[in-house]
């Protein structure tokens, strides 16, 4: 779904004789569905990745391929049918003040030129699914900063992206409303959309028990695989806390991940589980999944 590799990106035009590497030599690959963790410190690198997959920076060099689509033969006019894609989300929400909460999620779905009928069928399921009915007619300055990210999340998934974004969704949060949040984002993740989260919460890190990457000088120095993906160690409670390069780098030679997904779009047994899992839990859900899964089998 998202591969880049041996891409370095500078900001600076010395960048490759001898000056500072934004990114460099980064390598990685991303599994349809996985939920990834982006952490390291600040002015690591972590968001200039993620504006390498929404192609809001060009690296100066490697190659980068997000759901089939290779950067390489990617035209201007091409940028807009890659956007739809991707939902991102930022730390300060960025939403419009003006409009209402449910103006905000239409508006996403208004300049794709959708028609009333359907932005009146999907604004308030995407608003159930955030948990903001009874919010709808509010206004940005009205709800609290959990609310607000709510309704950003809501806009960026309302035209059912494959990818997520979360660059630091939680920057602005209390504990309480940024577990709130991650929590969100893992049911997002649950009906099938891959998710990119970048923190600096190390709380929200090991609750979360799912792949994590850090990055350090533009380059990545770890990559833990979801526990429950691996064998051995699940039940060591190793997450309790960040392990060390060194224990991280013996899982990745030992515990290879195995993903129960399929490396391409397809349809996967595992969508299958994913849909079982997702039924339990909300009305809709059956419904929104084979609608998923009938959209990638028509790819
Ligand atoms: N538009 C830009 N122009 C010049 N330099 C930039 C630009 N964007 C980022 N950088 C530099 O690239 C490096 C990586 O920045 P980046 O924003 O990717 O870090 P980050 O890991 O997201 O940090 P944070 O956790 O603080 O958000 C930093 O040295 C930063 O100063
Ligand atoms: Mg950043």
């Amino acid at each position: 779904m998202i591969v880049l590799d041996r891409v370095s990106k500078s900001y600076s035009r010395k960048g490759k004789n001898g000056g500072r590497f934004a990114l460099e030599d980064i390598s990685l690959h991303v599994a349809p569905q996985e939920f990834v963790v982006l952490v390291g410190s600040s002015g690591a690198g972590k968001s200039s990745l993620l504006k390498m997959i929404t192609r809001e920076e060009k690296p100066d060099s490697g190659k980068i391929v997000v759901g089939g689509i290779d950067y390489d033969d990617l035209r201007r006019r091409h940028v807009p049918h890659l956007r739809r894609k991707l939902g991102v989300v930022f730390q300060d929400f960025k939403l419009l003040p003006k409009r209402t909460v449910f103006e905000n999620i239409a508006f996403a779905l208004e300049i794709a030129g959708e028609p009333r009928g359907e932005i009146w069928r999907v604004v308030p399921k995407v608003i159930d699914l955030v948990g903001l009915t009874g919010k709808e007619r509010s206004f940005p300055s009205q709800l609290s900063g959990g609310e607000q990210q709510r309704v950003a999340i809501a806009r960026a998934v309302v035209r059912q992206p494959k990818i997520l974004i979360a660059d630091e969704p939680t920057g602005n949060l209390d504990p309480r409303h940024s577990w709130d949040i991650v929590q969100l984002l893992e049911k997002i993740n649950d009906f099938g959309t891959t998710v990119l989260l970048t923190t600096h919460n190390m709380e929200i890190v090991s609750k979360l028990r799912q792949r994590v990457i850090t990055i350090e000088d533009g380059k990545v120095v770890g990559d833990v695989s979801k526990p429950e993906f691996t064998v051995g160690y699940k039940n060591q409670g190793y997450m309790g806390a960040l392990p060390g390069e060194a224990v991280q780098s013996m899982m990745r030679q030992k515990y290879r991940p195995k993903f129960p997904v399929a490396p391409d779009d397809g349809p996967t047994s595992s969508v299958k589980h994913i849909a079982r899992k997702v039924a339990k839990r909300a009305k809709n859900a059956k419904e929104v999944v084979a609608s998923a899964a009938t959209r990638r089998r028509r790819k």
